[in-house]
């Protein structure tokens, strides 16, 4: 047996207790006589003390170890002259009797400890070694948690788990594929899943009934923060159901995640329909953390001589809450200069402050008079010693933009709170975006997901407004500011399924040839259905309070989609090409 106990169970109960540990060097120390140890694995770290005087020869060797060497001991349990009340172990040492040493280590890198000296893209490189650090490794235990939870949950409500392949041809989810060459089917690909979508509708042809599996999921686009080229989907789907079903079911599977794992209840989770999300919010993942809700202003700002304000198709603002009189001429010029950032991009940054004495501070105090200002405060809703910040220009940028800015005061202002939670459901998207560069629709979710029965009637209209209006049985679960889960209702219907490719623009040849297999399957019986997908890896972030989901993954890619660790991307022999029958431009 390597080892009786880990390096996390010793308490001061097994005092005087014979052990056998193996673990890692985390740091050694040598004082005079006595040399200290700390041995590490994944349960914790436990002291070992070596003396001089007992065994010299024991001594010396543990005075070589390096930082990270592996090593078996033996030795009895005793108990600690200076505890350490930071450690579950810190009432106890090992006085060490054997010493084997399973293998030696280089120096790493960068520091083994909680707070790593070590930059991301050297962690990336020696991932192995990052996740022996604490934070890194109970993000992996957090995210098992959630695996473990999740299947129990379904599995309880009689969902099965199915695997779908790798391997398939591409799914329309708006992304690029990931391609794969068939070396047996020369000038051929496969393309990797951006989702199992149209696999998972399939089993509900196939009778399945209820359906998931936690699945890695491939999609070629830019990268970000809260983005993968791979990550994990809980991928789910039902038959026999209505919109309603798979809110309730779902919102309890989120409800039960945060009861199991970080002992909250949740609140029943209020809807918001999309309209009202980009209306109050500037949008369709709005943080509802703080109120600050969007406030349209055209019928107090405009026509009344500004002309920015007068030529605008929307003059919006928020009113950031006891900050007017703090918040310098310096403050304004910095969030003026961040509005008109480019990934911002408002025109400039209109203030008014209400002061405490009543009085009041504004940028465009020329144009309107005290009156008009304080009018326009008890509409909003700004009292003595808030600030009003508008912006104005055309409808659905200056929505957008005010919703950044909402974001940004936010942060500023300091307003999300870490352990506060707030989930909620949007409802009734678009069906169909308009795309101005190719002139034609795309699906807003994808070209599977049904209308609502009440807009049914809109598909035959040949107006692009009538069309747009079109909203979608399609829902997303947000939980503070970040979409962490999305569905749908899905068309059944042949018919209908083959309109809406239409309306994508489709012919019925190119939807014959990219789904012909599901138009197919439709024609034998296929049942009312619906699902919905969460980012694994976002859930765990966003329960966690973190802004990156790549802690959660064990080897994830850095931003230009490279593993460090592997260095892949990388190119191939010609030979393996030529069998592939690929034939690459060299640079
Ligand atoms: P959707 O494209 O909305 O829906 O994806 C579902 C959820 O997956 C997560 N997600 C991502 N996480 C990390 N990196 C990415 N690149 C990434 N892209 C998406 C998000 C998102 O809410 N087939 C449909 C689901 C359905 O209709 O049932 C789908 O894939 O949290």
């Amino acid at each position: 047996m390597y080892r009786t106990v880990t390096c996390g169970d010793l308490r001061i109960t097994h005092v005087s207790q014979s052990v056998t540990l193996a673990g890692w060097v985390q740091s050694s120390r040598n004082l005079g006589g006595m040399t200290f140890i700390d041995l590490r694995d994944r349960y914790g770290i436990t002291q070992l003390v070596f003396n001089l005087e007992d065994n010299e020869e024991l001594c010396l060797a543990a005075r070589k170890l390096g930082r990270e060497y592996v090593i078996q001991i033996k030795g009895t349990v005793r108990e600690r002259s200076a505890k350490n009340a930071n450690r579950p172990t810190g009432d106890v040492e090992i006085q060490v009797t054997e010493l084997v040493v399973l293998n030696a280590s280089s120096v790493p890198p960068f520091t083994i400890e909680d707070e790593s000296d070590g930059g991301e893209e050297l962690r990336m490189k020696y991932r192995y070694l990052d996740i022996r650090r604490n934070p890194v490794k109970e993000k992996l235990l957090f995210r098992h948690q959630i695996a473990l939870e999740t299947r129990k949950y379904l599995s309880e409500l009689q969902f099965t788990e199915i695997e779908t392949p790798y391997l398939i041809k591409s799914t329309p989810e708006g992304a690029r594929d990931f391609v794969v060459p068939s070396r047996m089917n020369q000038g051929q690909f496969y393309a990797l899943p951006q989702s199992p979508q149209t696999f998972k509708q399939i089993l509900m042809v196939a009778g399945m009934d209820r359906y998931f599996q936690i699945v890695r999921c491939f999609r070629d686009e830019d990268l970000r923060a809260d983005r993968q080229p791979e990550f994990t989907q809980i991928d789910c789907e039902m038959a026999f159901v209505e919109e309603e079903d798979i809110l309730i079911t779902f919102e309890g599977l989120m409800k039960h995640l945060f009861k199991t794992i970080l002992q909250i209840e949740l609140p029943d989770f209020p809807r918001m329909s999309y309209d009202e999300a980009l209306r109050d919010y500037g949008s369709d993942k709005p943080d509802l953390r703080f109120d600050m809700k969007i406030q349209h202003l055209n019928d107090s700002l405009k026509d009344k001589g500004f002309a920015v304000f007068d030529n605008a198709e929307l003059v919006a603002g928020i009113v950031c809450k006891g900050i007017g009189e703090s918040y310098s001429n310096k403050d304004i010029n910095d969030l003026t200069d961040w509005v008109k950032r480019p990934q911002i991009g408002a025109k400039g940054l209109v203030y008014i402050k209400y002061n405490q004495d009543g009085s009041l501070k504004s940028s465009v105090g020329k144009f309107f008079t005290d009156e008009q200002l304080k009018e326009l405060a008890q509409k909003v809703g700004a009292e003595a010693g808030d600030l009003l910040l508008i912006l104005a220009g055309t409808h659905d940028a200056t929505l957008k933009q005010c919703g950044e800015l909402r974001l940004e005061m936010a942060r500023r202002m300091n307003l999300m709170k870490p352990g506060e939670f707030k989930a909620f459901w949007v409802l009734d998207f678009p069906l169909l975006e308009w795309d101005e560069e190719s002139q034609r629709f795309f699906a807003m979710h994808h070209p599977f997901t049904s209308p609502l029965p009440q807009d049914m009637h809109k598909l035959n209209s040949s107006d692009k407004d009538t069309l747009k209006s079109i909203r979608a049985a399609a829902y997303d679960m947000v939980i503070n500011g970040a979409e962490v889960g999305g569905g749908s209702i899905r068309i059944h219907d042949r018919a209908l399924q083959a309109q809406n490719f239409k309306l994508l623009g489709f012919t019925e040849e190119e939807a014959e040839a990219q789904f012909g297999f599901l138009l197919g399957a439709f024609e034998y019986g296929a049942p009312p259905h619906g699902g919905i997908a969460f980012g694994l890896d976002r859930v765990c972030a966003i329960m966690q309070g973190s802004t990156s989901i790549r802690d959660y993954i064990a080897f994830p890619k850095n931003n230009q989609g490279r593993d460090m660790m592997i260095d892949a991307p990388s190119a191939l022999e010609l030979k393996q090409l030529n069998e592939l029958g690929v034939s690459v431009m060299q640079k």
